[in-house]
Parts: structure tokens; sequence; C-alpha cells
């Protein structure tokens, strides 16, 4: 008789890995109400921000980071182009993404009129490689938008050396980030901005919001008047000085993540001691690995669990097998957002609109072809090899020990799924 789920036999999660999250208490109801109560649902223009749930949670979240100034937004995509616009990207410019993110890093560029140029990702960490950067900087190079992909730090010495010989801007982007630490350091306050997203599956949620972080006070002053229709503190309120969003995060939101940030620590350090241990278990399975671990990353925050599968150690079962194989025994896993961005219709059809600007524009003066990018390391990880898991099971070791029971069942009974 069988004994995989997906032949027949008894699933290792019947039913499927609980779903615990997001994680709230009568706190969060007591803090919500006590907003609505107060009548003050916005944070105000330039209102004693220490009273403002939106202006604490700013305070604190800096803190947190360990970095001097930040702003609170609507969401992380809002934040990346905030981010850029303040650092003065603009049409004709490049920015340097990696091929492995969430659209939203490649689109936040187009969005300030600046095109993204994809660079492949390294074999080891699934992270934008920093010599396949040097090797796209061109004259009109403006930034880096490195992603700390999964929550795994990007390799930041490489990059800001990088940045600082060609005289580029580094926005990190964090959305999937929150308390990951190199070298002991936050990300968010190692490039010159970083960037986050609250949305509610990222480790510190208020349903959707975003944040924009950095050291620098001229950047600082001007991702507040970007966010805030370009009003300039100390200035009328009816007196605006750039064109600008509303970017503003209401008092409801700043409230829950007051909570949440409370939190975020203790389930930090929960997911990265089961992160830990799953990856020492994985290695006594062999055929399928976590990431490199490297001794730089002091502290890994986590949005997905990525894992490297290899067909042969697996009796030549394709990847795609394994996973199906695997979401049978109750294990929700999958890709990620892990296809190479320039293959996405957007990138591919070139759908930029009538001028196709930013793309197709006097001021770029180049023409890029999206089917022309080729990342070979970003393609096969995608084809082949990888496997990934959203965050929530690694709070419980529970639910890390029935990922792990899956895998070794799988192994054990490979033969069941060779045609
Ligand atoms: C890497 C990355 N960048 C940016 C974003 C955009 O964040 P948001 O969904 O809050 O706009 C996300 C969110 O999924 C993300 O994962």
């Amino acid at each position: 008789m069988s004994k995989l789920a997906i032949e027949g036999g008894t699933p290792v999660a019947p039913g499927g890995l609980r779903r615990n999250w997001p994680i709230f208490s009568d706190e969060e109801k007591k803090a919500l109400l006590e907003v609505l109560e107060s009548g003050r649902w916005w944070r105000g223009a330039y209102e004693d921000q220490s009273e403002s749930k939106v202006g604490q949670f700013e305070t604190e979240f800096c803190k947190y980071l360990g970095v001097k100034y930040g702003v609170a937004v609507t969401n992380g995509t809002a934040a990346i182009e905030l981010a850029l616009k303040a650092a003065g990207v603009e049409a004709g410019d490049e920015v340097i993404v990696p091929a492995v993110t969430f659209i939203a890093t490649a689109t936040a560029v187009l969005a300030v009129n600046a095109v993204p140029i994809f660079v492949d990702i390294d074999p080891e960490t699934y992270q934008i490689d920093p010599e396949k950067i040097e090797e796209a900087i061109t004259d009109k190079t403006k930034a880096i938008v490195p992603v700390h992909y999964g929550g795994y730090p990007a390799d930041m010495d490489r990059i800001m050396e990088i940045a600082e010989d060609h005289d580029l801007i580094v926005v990190e982007d964090c959305a999937e980030a929150h308390g990951s630490e190199w070298r002991g350091k936050k990300v968010g306050g190692i490039g010159h901005l970083g960037t986050f997203s609250f949305q509610m599956g990222k480790p510190l949620t208020c349903g959707e919001g975003g944040f924009v972080s950095t050291n620098d006070e001229e950047l600082a002053k001007k991702c507040f008047s970007y966010h805030n229709i370009g009003r300039v503190q100390g200035r009328p309120f009816y007196e605006h000085h750039v064109p600008a969003w509303n970017l503003r995060m209401t008092e409801f939101q700043g409230a829950i993540l007051l909570c949440q940030l409370k939190r975020l620590p203790e389930q930090t350090e929960k997911r990265y001691v089961n992160g830990e241990y799953l990856a020492g278990e994985l290695e006594k399975i062999g055929g399928i690995r976590a990431l490199k671990r490297d001794p730089r990353v002091t502290k890994r925050g986590y949005y997905f669990y990525l894992m490297r599968y290899n067909e042969e150690e697996f009796g030549g079962v394709s990847r795609d097998t394994f996973l199906e194989a695997l979401r049978a025994e109750g294990i929700p896993a999958g890709t990620a957002h892990n296809q190479p961005l320039y293959k996405n219709p957007v990138f591919v059809e070139m759908r930029f609109g009538r001028t196709g600007c930013p793309v197709r524009c006097p001021l770029y003066g180049k023409a890029i072809d999206y089917t022309a990018f080729h990342c070979p390391v970003a393609e096969r990880v995608y084809e082949k090899e990888i496997v990934a898991l959203g965050k929530d099971f690694l709070l419980s070791r529970d639910q890390v020990d029935l990922v792990l029971e899956a895998i070794r069942k799988i192994k054990e009974n490979i033969d069941e799924l060779r045609a």
C-alpha cells in the first residue's frame, strides 16, 4: 500500500498546517477603541506628533531599527516610490533591482519614471549578486534597490562599497525583513534609505502600511514633504513645495503597529531559532537544504523559508513533483515570488501606456528590450530548485517538526514518485 498522501496514503498534516497570523489580543482592541473615541483619526499635519499614534510609532520603530528618522506611509510600494523620489531619481535614470523579488520593487521604479534594470541572484543566498551589479552599472544608473528577499539580508558590505565607488544611492527594500540583521545592524539602517511593508502577511503588520527609514536629515525632510502633499514643516498648511502624494498613515494603523511592534522581537527570535533548527535537520535528511548560513547574517527575520531542492538526491524526481507531494502531505509549499520579474507581462509586453515612458522616453534615449534579459541563476532556481514556505509555521516547533516529517517521508518513499 502507498504511504505518500499524493498516492492515497495518510497526510502528515491532515487539513494543513495551522495558520496563526495575525496575532492580537485585547491590547489591540483597546488601542483601536481609544483612537476611535479620541476623535483624532489622522496624524495631523504639524500638530504635536508625540500625541499622534503614527508619530509615536515612527519614534519607536526608528529606535528599534537604530535609525534617526522615519516616515510611516500607506504601503510598502509607496514607501519605495517615496524613497526613490526623495533620492532624486527621475526620468532618464536607471535603477538596479534584483531579478527575484515581489513586483513592487520594480514597478515603484517605473512609478517615478525611471527604468528598472534586472540583475541576477547569488545561487547560495538567492539575494542580488553584487558582482552582477557592477556589470550592470551605466552612466545612467542612479540607485540600487537591494531586496532582503524572504528576510535574508543581501550582501550590504559589497553593495555599499559599489555604491560609494559609483556614487549611487542605496534604497534597501526591507518589506520582508523586519528584524533581520547584517553584522549586528538592523536592515533598513545600512543603505541611504530603507523601506518596509506592513501588509498583513508581513512580520510586522497593521493590514496595510509602509515605512521609510534614513539617517540623513535632508532625505528625511524630503520624505516628509513627498508623503504629505508637498508640505514643509514650519511653513503654512496650504503652501505646497513639490508635486507630491498623500501617503499618510491613519491613527488606527499607528495604534495597531505600536502594539504589534512590542511582539516583534520575541516573534523574530522564535522564528530565527526554529529556522536554524530546521536548517540543521534538513542537513541530516540531505537533498534539500536551507540558504547558506553566513556568519555576517547575525539575525534572520523571515517572510519566507526558502529551501534548495536537488533533484538528483531525490532519485531524479522533479522539484514540481516534490512540491505536489509536499502539498498533499498538508504542507503549503510553493515557489514564492521567484519567477524572474522580467518574465511578467508588464515587461514582456512593455505595457507602459501610450507613450511607452519611462522605458521609451527621449530623456532616457536607450532601447531596452525586457525579452532580452536573461538571468541564468534566477531562471534555474525558479524552474528546478526553490521550495518556499510562508513564515507562519516558524513560530511553532511542532509545525516545524511536521514539515520535517513530511520531507523525510517523501525522501524515504521516493520510489513511489518515480514514473
Ligand atoms: C519585496 C517587497 N517589496 C515591496 C513590497 C510592497 O509592499 P506593499 O504590499 O505593502 O505595497 C512587498 C510586499 O509584498 C515585498 O514583498
